[in-house]
C-alpha cells in the first residue's frame, strides 16, 4: 500500500488532504505535526486508525524526520509538506518561528528525502509573488518573479528556493505548488473568513483591515486537496504548479456575503487598523495545472461554499469557542 508522510497534517489544509486521501486512495498516512496553537487532533477524528498515524513532533527535528522519511520505501511513497507557521499577522509580531519552521523545517526535510531518495511535494503560497494592482490584467503564473512582502511570505519563498536548489543540485525528486487563499472547515479563527463568521455568531461585528478593498483569490480547501493529489499522481518532477479557482473577491465583498448568509445588516462591520505592508491583490492563473494535468475545481460558486462554511462554524462552536477570547485579546493588544 502507498505510504505518505504528511507534515502539518493536523492543520487546516493538511488535515483536509488527509481526509481526501482516506476517501479517494488506497494509502496509509503518517501525520507529523507539532500541534502548535494551529494544529488540532479533532481535525483528524474519525479516520481509520489502521491507516492514519499521528506523530507529534517538529519538522525541524532532524533525527525524528530522518526516522519517519526512512519508513517510506515503496515506488509511490512520498512526503507532502504542509507544516508551516502560516499567519501573516503573527509573522509581523514575531518572525522567529516562521524562519525556524518554514525555512529550517523545509531544509531538514530536504536533507532527509535526499538521504532516503524519497519523493517530496512541497506546499507553498501565491504570496511569494508579492501583490498586484487592482486593475493589473496579468495574474500570477509559474514564471512570475518572486517578490515577497511579509516575514511569512519571505520564509515561504526561502523554502521554495531551497526545494528548487535541492532538485537541481542533488537530484531530489520534488514538485512544488503555490496556492491562493483557502477557505472551508477547520480553518483557525485568527484568519479572515472564520474570524468574521465567529465574531458575528457571538453577536460582535466584522473587522475589515483598512479600506476593505484588498482582493484575495479564494479556493475551497477540498479543491486544494484534489489539486495536490493530481500533482502527486501526474505532476512532472522539478515542476511548479499554481493552484487557484478564479475566486477573486474584495474583503468587503466577502464580509457582505457572510453578513447576508447570517441575515445580518450589511453595515455590521468596522474598519480597523490596516496590516503593515498589506498586500493589495492576489490572483492566480492556474492554466498549467488545468491544461497539462487535467485538474478542475469542484466549487464553482464561492457564495455557496461560503454559506456551507458559515453553517460549519455555526455547528462546531465547541471546537472554536474556547479559543475565541484569546484570539480577540491578541488582536486587541495589537491595536484593534
Ligand atoms: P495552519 O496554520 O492551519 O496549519 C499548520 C500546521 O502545521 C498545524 O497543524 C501546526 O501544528 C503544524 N506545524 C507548525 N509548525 C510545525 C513544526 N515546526 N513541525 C511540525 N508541524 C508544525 O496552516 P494552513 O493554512 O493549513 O497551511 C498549511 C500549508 O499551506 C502551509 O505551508 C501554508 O503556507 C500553505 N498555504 C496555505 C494557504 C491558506 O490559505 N491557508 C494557501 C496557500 C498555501
Ligand atoms: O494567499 C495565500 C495565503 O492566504 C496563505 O499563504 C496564508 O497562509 C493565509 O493565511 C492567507 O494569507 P492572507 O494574509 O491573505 O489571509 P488572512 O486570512 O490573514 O487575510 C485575508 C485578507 O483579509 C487580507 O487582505 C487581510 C484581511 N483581514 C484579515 C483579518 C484577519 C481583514 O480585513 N480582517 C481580519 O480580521
Amino acid at each position: 500500500m502507498q505510504q505518505l508522510l504528511v507534515t502539518g497534517g493536523a492543520g487546516f489544509i493538511g488535515s483536509n488532504f488527509v481526509h481526501y486521501v482516506m476517501a479517494n486512495a488506497d494509502a496509509r498516512v503518517i501525520v507529523l505535526d507539532k500541534l502548535t496553537y494551529a494544529g488540532s487532533r479533532e481535525s483528524l477524528a474519525g479516520l481509520p486508525a489502521d491507516r492514519v498515524e499521528l506523530v507529534v513532533g517538529d519538522v525541524a527535528n532532524a533525527a525524528l524526520v530522518d526516522d519517519l522519511v526512512g519508513r517510506l520505501s515503496g515506488p509511490a511513497d512520498a512526503v507532502v509538506h504542509y507544516a508551516a507557521e502560516s499567519h501573516n499577522d503573527n509573522s509581523l509580531n514575531d518572525p522567529s518561528p516562521f524562519v525556524q519552521t518554514n525555512i529550517i523545517g523545509t531544509f531538514t526535510l530536504l536533507e532527509a528525502v535526499r538521504r532516503h531518495d524519497v519523493r517530496l511535494h512541497h506546499i507553498s503560497t501565491d504570496e511569494v509573488y508579492g501583490d498586484l494592482e487592482l486593475d493589473d490584467p496579468q495574474r500570477f503564473t509559474e514564471a512570475t518573479a518572486y517578490r515577497p512582502s511579509s516575514p511569512y511570505s519571505a520564509s515561504k519563498a526561502g523554502a521554495d528556493h531551497l526545494v528548487r536548489a535541492w532538485v537541481r543540485s542533488f537530484g531530489v525528486r520534488a514538485t512544488l505548488s503555490n496556492c491562493s487563499n483557502n477557505y472551508g472547515p477547520w480553518q483557525h479563527i485568527e484568519k479572515f473568513i472564520p474570524r468574521q463568521i465567529t465574531n458575528l455568531l457571538q453577536g460582535g461585528r466584522a473587522k475589515l483591515y483598512g479600506t476593505g478593498d484588498n482582493v484575495r483569490d479564494w479556493i475551497h480547501a477540498d479543491d486544494h486537496s484534489s489539486a495536490v493529489w493530481t500533482i502527486l499522481s501526474r505532476g512532472e518532477i522539478g515542476e511548479t504548479y499554481l493552484i487557484g479557482a478564479d475566486g477573486e473577491k474584495s474583503n468587503r465583498e466577502v464580509v457582505s456575503l457572510i453578513l447576508e448568509s447570517l441575515d445580518l445588516d450589511v453595515d455590521d462591520f468596522d474598519h480597523v487598523n490596516d496590516r503593515a505592508g498589506h498586500d493589495l491583490r492576489y490572483a492566480i492563473d492556474s492554466s498549467k495545472l488545468r491544461d497539462e494535468l487535467g485538474w478542475t475545481p469542484e466549487y464553482a460558486d464561492f457564495s455557496e461554499g461560503l454559506r456551507r462554511t458559515v453553517d460549519w462554524y455555526r455547528e462546531h462552536q465547541d471546537w472554536w469557542a474556547p479559543t475565541k477570547t484569546d484570539v480577540e485579546n491578541r488582536y486587541a493588544a495589537g491595536g484593534q
